[in-house]
C-alpha cells in the first residue's frame, strides 16, 4: 500500500535526457550523477562557454578519480564522459524530458531561467528546481504549467550523501512528483517528500546551526572551540568546515532566507556575509582545515578577535 502523500509511481515519466541549467561544482556534481546512475545523455549549460568548460572538466576529473579507485571501469568512464555534454545553446535542452536547475539562489533569476526553457522543452518534460530555501511555488509562479515543477534538493558532496529533498508544492502535479520520487530511487537516493516551507526540513535545521555558529563567534568564543562543538552529537564536520563545503554564500543565502521567514527565530551574522564575500575562503586555497580558516578569516573579519 502506497503510504500518505505519496505519488502513485505508475505516473513516473521515463527520463532518457536529462537538462542541467547551470555548470557550477552543485550542478557538476550532480551531472555526473545522472550520467553514472542513469546512462542517459545529459546535457548541461551555463551563462558563458568557459563556465561550462569548467564544469565539463570537473565531471571528467571526477570520473577519472573513479576509475582510479576501481569504482568504473575505464569502459564505464569512457561511457559516462561521452554521456556528458555541455553547450551554451539551450535549444538543445528540446530533447530533455528532465531539466533541473541549479543556478544562483536568487528568486528573480531562477524564474527567469524557467521563463526562457519552458517554450524550449516538450509540453510534457519535468522542471525541477534544486534551490536550498527558496518558495518552489513562486519560482514556478510564471510558467505556463507550474504543476511540472518540482523542487529537488541535493546534499553536497552529491556522490556521497545519501539523502534528497523532493519538495511539492501547492502546484506541484502528480506526475512530476513521481517522476522525481522515481528519479530519486535510480539515483540510489533516499528521498523525503517536504513541504514547500523556508528551508524546507534540512537546511530549516542547519541554518539554526550555522547561525548558532556564527553569533558564538560573533560573541567571542574562539572558532576553535565552536568548531569542535558538533562532535560529541556525531556529525562529522564542525559548522564552519560544513559552511565552507556548502559554500559562504550559499549558507548566507540560506540564512537570510530563514531569517526573512522568521525574523525571531534565526540568527544572521555580519561576519558570515563578510565571509562569502570572499570567493571561496578555505577551497580556493585548498586549506581545508579549520585552524588554517582562523587564519583567512582573521585577515577579512572580527571572527574570534575576543577572547
Ligand atoms: N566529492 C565527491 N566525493 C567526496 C567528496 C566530494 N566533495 N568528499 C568526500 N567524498 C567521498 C570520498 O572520495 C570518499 O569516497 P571513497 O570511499 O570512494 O574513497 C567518501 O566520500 C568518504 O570521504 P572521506 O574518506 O574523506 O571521509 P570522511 O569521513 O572525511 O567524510 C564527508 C567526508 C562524507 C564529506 C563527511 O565529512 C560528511 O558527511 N560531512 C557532512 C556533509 C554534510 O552534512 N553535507 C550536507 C551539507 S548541507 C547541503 O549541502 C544543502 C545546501 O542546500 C546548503
Amino acid at each position: 500500500k502506497r503510504p500518505a502523500g505519496a505519488p502513485d509511481k505508475e505516473l513516473a515519466k521515463k527520463v532518457q535526457q536529462v537538462g542541467i541549467i547551470g555548470a557550477g561544482l552543485m550542478a557538476s556534481q550532480f551531472a555526473l550523477l545522472f550520467a553514472r546512475k542513469l546512462r542517459v545523455p545529459v546535457i548541461i549549460t551555463d551563462l558563458d562557454q568557459g563556465r561550462v568548460d569548467k564544469g565539463v572538466a570537473y565531471i571528467h576529473g571526477e570520473i577519472d578519480k573513479m576509475h582510479e579507485k576501481g569504482r568504473l571501469s575505464s569502459d564505464d568512464a569512457n561511457q559516462v564522459k561521452a554521456l556528458v555534454t555541455g553547450t551554451t545553446d539551450k535549444s538543445l535542452f528540446a530533447q530533455c524530458d528532465w531539466v533541473i536547475e541549479a543556478v544562483f539562489e536568487e528568486l528573480s533569476v531562477k524564474q527567469q531561467v524557467f521563463a526562457e526553457i519552458e517554450p524550449i522543452i516538450a509540453p510534457d518534460a519535468i522542471l525541477a528546481t534544486n534551490t536550498s530555501s527558496l518558495s518552489v511555488e513562486q519560482i514556478g509562479a510564471n510558467l505556463a504549467h507550474p504543476e511540472r515543477l518540482v523542487g529537488f534538493h541535493f546534499f553536497n558532496p552529491v556522490a556521497v550523501m545519501p539523502l534528497l529533498e523532493v519538495v511539492k508544492s501547492p502546484a506541484t502535479g502528480d506526475e512530476a512528483l513521481a517522476t522525481a520520487m522515481t528519479l530519486a530511487k535510480k539515483l540510489g537516493k533516499s528521498a523525503i517528500i517536504t513541504a514547500d516551507r523556508p528551508g524546507f526540513v534540512v537546511n530549516r535545521l542547519l541554518a539554526k546551526v550555522m547561525g548558532e555558529a556564527a553569533r558564538a563567534l560573533d560573541e567571542g568564543t574562539p572558532l576553535p572551540v565552536v568548531e569542535k562543538s558538533l562532535a560529541p552529537i556525531g556529525i562529522p564536520m564542525g559548522p564552519f568546515e560544513l559552511i565552507d563545503l556548502v559554500g559562504w554564500k550559499v549558507a548566507a543565502h540560506v540564512q537570510d532566507t530563514m531569517v526573512n521567514a522568521f525574523p525571531d527565530r534565526f540568527y544572521s551574522s555580519p561576519n558570515m556575509h563578510a565571509m562569502s564575500e570572499l570567493e571561496d575562503p578555505l577551497v580556493k586555497n585548498k586549506i581545508g582545515k579549520v585552524e588554517d580558516l582562523s587564519k583567512s578569516a582573521k585577515k577579512a573579519l572580527t571572527f574570534g578577535k575576543t577572547p
